[in-house]
């Protein structure tokens, strides 16, 4: 029987019949390419008049325990997981290559593996040898994890289902492969295939599967997004390679919270845990210089507080450039408005540079304020108080809305030695925590109060 060819585009899995350069599910360019496997998921054949077996229903009353979990013994991987691994549950953990996963997941492996949990970690990029070898430099040579090198899925599934291991990873599901799908290993269509296998076998066998997925350029799973729908859970490993902090975050938790973070430093002997990222991500700080302001934010249930900063400069290009490193350039955009609009300050020709120190990715609107007053403080030359947390986000008509979590956020600012923080008004009215509080309801108050102009 003669297929009728397929495509599918790589950033958000929709199907088509013919190529065309654009993705019209979500207008990427260049993301469409031929599926040449069989299709996995729902077959295009019609149902046909054959019925179907009935399926059973329950009511929404029905008690349900709570999942039983394993924690790893690493706080920072319990809390992003939800306060540990649930079993028969799928986890895709995403990240640019030479991030650190492998070496986070082997460190996992070793922890659950001395949990009692049998582990087994799979390798499609890396030899035995050279897993072995990394293990035993991180310490971790003694712990009961079973290692195998193998792409061949077919082959895996069997071993796994014979072994019936509680923890499966699987190092890097771009490098797995299927012999029912005849295309090359990390295509989409063999990526998808091997996710859906994977997750299927999680599911019917009871195994937590855990998948490592490397990132492309533009920041997806390489491969089909489909992969993220077909999984439990995806977290993120972010970081900058020159700096030594990597955040592990939820993005999607069926069984927890999503945008938890977890922190950890690379070391020269693996991934160490930070538990007071705080402390860290304003380690780097200096004395008080214009630009730079202390943002209390928010991460999943945790308060962190890092350092933004912005550099204000004339511009010598007739269309100014505006950088922005670890924030959202369309909200930066948007506050450059707001300022110009509501303010009377203008940034036309100024280039405008906005860094969230560390490496650390923000993407509350509780920091728009902060944002404004770095902008503001580079703007006019002149620094903030070394003593102070800023936070609150920033309507277009200027005004300054109360952010989630006040109090959680002042209680962190204390304790690492700050003394006042600039915030919104209104909302739940907050106990000071001990600190000055400067109450603003709308940003030109902010500028006049702050920067003694507007
Ligand atoms: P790796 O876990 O192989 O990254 P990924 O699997 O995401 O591609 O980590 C690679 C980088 O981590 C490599 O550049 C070296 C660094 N690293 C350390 O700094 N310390 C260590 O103990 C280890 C194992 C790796
Ligand atoms: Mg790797």
């Amino acid at each position: 029987m003669a297929k009728s060819p397929s495509f599918s585009c790589s950033a958000c899995g929709s199907s088509f019949t013919k190529w065309s350069g654009r993705c019209d599910g979500c207008g990427e360019w260049n993301t469409i390419s031929e599926d040449t496997g069989l299709s996995v998921g729902p077959g295009s054949k019609s149902l046909g008049s054959k019925r179907g077996a009935g399926i059973t229903l329950s009511d929404l009353r029905t008690e349900e325990a709570p999942p039983p979990r394993t924690p790893a013994g690493m706080a920072e991987l319990d809390r992003v997981l939800g306060g540990g691994l649930v079993p028969a549950s799928a986890i895709l953990v995403g990240g640019d290559p030479g991030i650190g996963k492998s070496t986070l997941l082997l460190q996992a492996a070793a922890q659950f593996a001395r949990q009692g949990l049998k582990t087994i970690y799979v390798s499609g990029e890396e030899a035995s040898a050279q897993v072995r070898m990394r293990a035993q430099r991180l310490g971790l040579g003694d712990a009961p994890v079973q290692l195998a090198a193998d792409t061949n899925l077919r082959n895996i599934l069997t071993t796994l289902e014979t072994e019936a291991p509680g923890l499966a990873i699987i190092d890097s599901i771009q490098t797995m492969w299927l012999d029912t799908v005849d295309s090359a290993p990390g295509s989409v269509s063999q990526v998808r295939a091997a996710a859906h296998e994977l997750t299927t076998f999680a599911k019917r066998k009871g195994v937590s599967v855990v998948l490592v997925g490397h990132v492309t350029k533009e920041g997806q799973i390489a491969g089909p997004r489909v992969v993220e729908h077909m999984v439990d859970t995806v977290l993120y490993f972010e970081g900058e390679r020159g700096h030594q902090f990597r955040i592990l975050r939820a993005v999607k938790n069926r069984f927890g919270p999503a945008e938890e973070i977890g922190v950890f430093e690379m070391t020269g002997a693996g991934l160490a845990e930070v538990t007071n990222p705080s402390a860290l991500f304003l380690s780097e700080r200096g004395t008080p210089s214009p630009g730079s302001v202390v943002f209390a934010g928010i991460e999943g249930t945790r308060p962190v507080l890092c350092e933004l900063q912005a550099l204000v400069a004339p511009t010598p290009h007739s269309q100014p450039r505006r950088t922005v490193v670890g924030w959202d350039g369309g909200r930066l955009a948007m506050i450059l408005a707001v300022l110009e609009a509501r303010c009377g300050i203008p940034f036309a020709g100024l280039d405008v540079y906005l860094n969230v120190a560390g490496g650390m990715k923000i993407s509350e609107p509780a920091a728009d304020l902060a944002v404004a007053a770095a902008l503001l403080s580079a703007r006019e030359d002149s620094a903030l108080p070394a003593d102070t947390v800023v936070f609150g986000e920033i309507s277009l008509s200027g005004a300054l809305r109360p952010a989630p979590q006040t109090e959680n956020r002042l209680k962190e600012a204390q304790k690492l030695g700050f003394a006042s923080a600039i915030a919104p008004k209104g909302g739940k009215a907050y106990g000071s925590q001990g600190m000055a509080l400067n109450l603003m309801s709308d940003l030109t108050g902010f500028v006049g109060e702050v920067f003694g102009a507007g």
